[in-house]
């Protein structure tokens, strides 16, 4: 492992631009569970609560699990060492953009500045009827499900459901920095929900070598990773930055 991590930081050193795709796995560590493998969501909950046309018709309902989720669990969450050092290598400028799946806003919150959210952010609510976003944090949670304060609409969360699109900005700039990327860290996802896991094959395909922070094997693994570094996220990244700053 050790000479997987010189030679990791010898290629990040060296390249002139490089992007980290994440997914739930680095915020495993943080207490924020995965959505599938042995603890995952998806395991103890049914994922027709995020689907848009579901909740479309059973808002209060849906409200009901998606607080239990979104607004208990993440809620408390806090950006563990794998956050920090990517936010660090920014600031080194090792790294030029974050692109994650998640929603979880700890990015944002341990110092990412370049930071894409291609699932949109838990940290907002958005009614549909007039269009005014709420920030959960002035939410009242106890009251489910909220509301908007102008037209009493039910609030949805502003994070992409099934079925929803891709908010158009964060698509846009996720795969411009693929296509420029030497560099592509993945760290922490399956592979297995697109069209995000686009991203970094769209690196690969450009000519970038992708290094993979996982302790399992994913479809990526098997597909399109040069240096899988086996292990937990905050623990690789960890003693890569031993070897960057
Ligand atoms: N460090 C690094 N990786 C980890 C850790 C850890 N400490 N713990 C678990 N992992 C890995 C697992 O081995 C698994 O490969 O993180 C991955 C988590 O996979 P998923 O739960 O499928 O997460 P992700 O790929 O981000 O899912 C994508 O699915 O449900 C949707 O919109 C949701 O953004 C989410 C998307």
């Amino acid at each position: 492992m050790e000479l997987l991590i010189k030679e990791t930081a010898k290629l990040i050193k060296q390249s002139k631009f490089t992007i980290a795709f994440t997914g739930a796995g680095i915020s495993v560590e943080s207490g924020v569970p995965p959505f599938r493998g042995e603890h995952g969501l998806w395991n103890k909950y049914d994922p027709k609560v995020l689907d848009l046309g579901y909740f479309n018709e059973n808002g209060a309902e849906c409200w009901h699990y998606i607080r239990e989720i979104f607004y208990d669990f993440f809620a408390n969450a806090k950006p563990n060492k794998a956050h920090e050092v990517l936010a660090e290598m920014e600031k080194h400028k090792l790294l030029n953009a974050v692109i994650t799946q998640n929603i979880d806003n700890l990015h944002y919150e341990a110092g990412s500045l370049t930071v894409y959210e291609f699932h949109g952010n838990s940290k907002k609510l958005k009614c549909r009827k007039c269009g005014r976003i709420h920030e959960a944090a002035e939410i009242d949670f106890n009251t489910i499900p909220p509301r908007c304060i102008d037209d009493g609409e039910i609030l949805k969360p502003d994070f992409i459901f099934f079925g929803e699109g891709i908010p158009q900005d964060s698509y846009a700039n996720s795969f411009e920095a693929a296509e420029a990327a030497e560099v592509c860290l993945i760290i922490g996802s399956t592979g297995e929900v697109t069209p995000a896991s686009f991203v970094p094959r769209t690196a690969k395909q450009q000519g970038a070598t992708i290094i993979e922070i996982n302790p399992e094997e994913t479809l990526f693994t098997r597909q399109i990773t040069d240096i899988h570094l086996k292990g937990k996220a905050s623990e690789v990244l960890e003693k890569l930055a031993a070897h960057l700053f």
